[in-house]
């Protein structure tokens, strides 16, 4: 049967970047990006879809015969907490909507994101196993948490083959950030090549496990190609990347920007880093599906700010436009 793949959530930070590796995987008729809103100038085919409504969903899962749909949309931890009841709604109805499709529709194969947010203070902080407890202290968490529990009740009770990882913190010079409390990392390589001081909102100590875009996306489609009978996880797999604070990331760039300058102003976004994890221990991802990171923080902040300086053509002197 000819792969047909549907990605809802298309527009944001992984999606984008997904779309393009799916497109080049699968070919460009074979892959459906979605999001709120249409995404301009866009090479493909997209349509509108708002994962709230089930029956928009069904139509464009039926329109195009749909076969594996990548379930992206989400409100993420930090943006998460202005709203916690408006998060736990679009979270989990979003979520609830793609399950029921999917089952109904027979579709093949499913993609879920969870992330390190699920882990709370029952977790050991450092190489917190696949199987820690969980006790998440944010909505999006929470709704993370809940969101692995059905996805492992989908496949037991209907079969249906749902796949997930823990994301930790996406690194990628590509797209921006959607409200994340990892997201300090993106936005310090941005300040770094457009030689502006940068304003962090972690302490210089808050270590948080990071994966650089490149290994999430190669993890994501890795898994999802990964023979069925060696799936034995079927609420979330752990992936590590690596792990680093401000403070590490700040010199690694200063090695390539020796005067950037740094504050920390630590807000509530600290608070949620100080409960999550400091390094994930994958070792049930690398037995299941082979999962390897190949980046580390100096390929990480080489690449970064050579793409990004290219994006924002520092070489020419036109600094003000990003060329995402
Ligand atoms: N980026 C990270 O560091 C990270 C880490 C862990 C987990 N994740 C998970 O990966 C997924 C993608 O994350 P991201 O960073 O690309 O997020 P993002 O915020 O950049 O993108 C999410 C996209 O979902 C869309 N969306 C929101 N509500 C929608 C709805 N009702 N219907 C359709 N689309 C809707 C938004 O418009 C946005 O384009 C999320 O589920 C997130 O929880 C991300």
């Amino acid at each position: 049967m000819k792969t047909v793949v549907l990605i809802i959530g298309a527009n944001g930070q992984l999606g984008s970047v997904l779309t393009e590796s799916l497109q080049h995987k699968h070919g460009k008729d074979n892959v459906i990006a979605s999001d709120l809103h249409q995404r301009k100038s866009f090479d493909g085919i997209f349509e509108v879809i708002d994962a709230t409504d089930k029956v928009r969903i069904q139509n464009v899962v039926t329109k195009y015969n749909v076969t594996q749909i990548y379930h992206l949309a989400a409100i993420l931890s930090a943006k998460g907490e202005e709203n916690p009841l408006q998060t736990w709604d679009i979270n989990m109805k979003t979520l609830f909507n793609v399950l029921e499709v999917s089952r109904l529709s027979n579709i093949e194969r499913v993609f879920f994101p969870s992330s390190i947010a699920v882990f709370g203070e029952g977790a050991p902080l450092s190489q917190t196993p696949n199987d820690a407890y969980l006790d998440p202290a944010t909505v999006y968490g929470i709704s993370k948490a809940a969101g692995e529990n059905w996805a492992q009740y989908y496949f037991l009770k209907y079969g249906l083959d749902i796949r997930s990882i823990r994301y930790p913190g996406v690194i990628g010079y590509q797209s921006l950030p959607g409200g994340g409390t990892t997201d300090y990392a993106v936005d310090i390589y941005h300040k770094a090549v457009l030689e502006q001081q940068f304003d962090c909102f972690l302490k210089e100590d808050a270590t948080l496990p990071m994966i650089f875009m490149e290994d999430a996306i190669r993890a994501t489609i890795e898994l999802m190609e990964a023979p069925k009978e060696n799936i034995t996880v079927r609420t979330s797999y752990n992936i590590a990347g690596i792990s680093f604070s401000p403070a590490e990331v700040v010199e690694e760039i200063r090695k390539l920007y020796p005067n950037f300058v740094v504050k920390y102003t630590p807000d509530f976004r600290q608070d949620i880093a100080s409960r999550w994890p400091k390094s994930i221990d994958d070792t049930t991802a690398k037995k299941d599906w082979g999962w390897k990171p190949e980046f580390d923080l100096e390929s990480i902040t080489a690449t970064m700010i050579q793409k990004l300086k290219q994006q924002y053509k520092i070489d020419s002197k036109s600094h003000n436009t990003l060329l995402l």
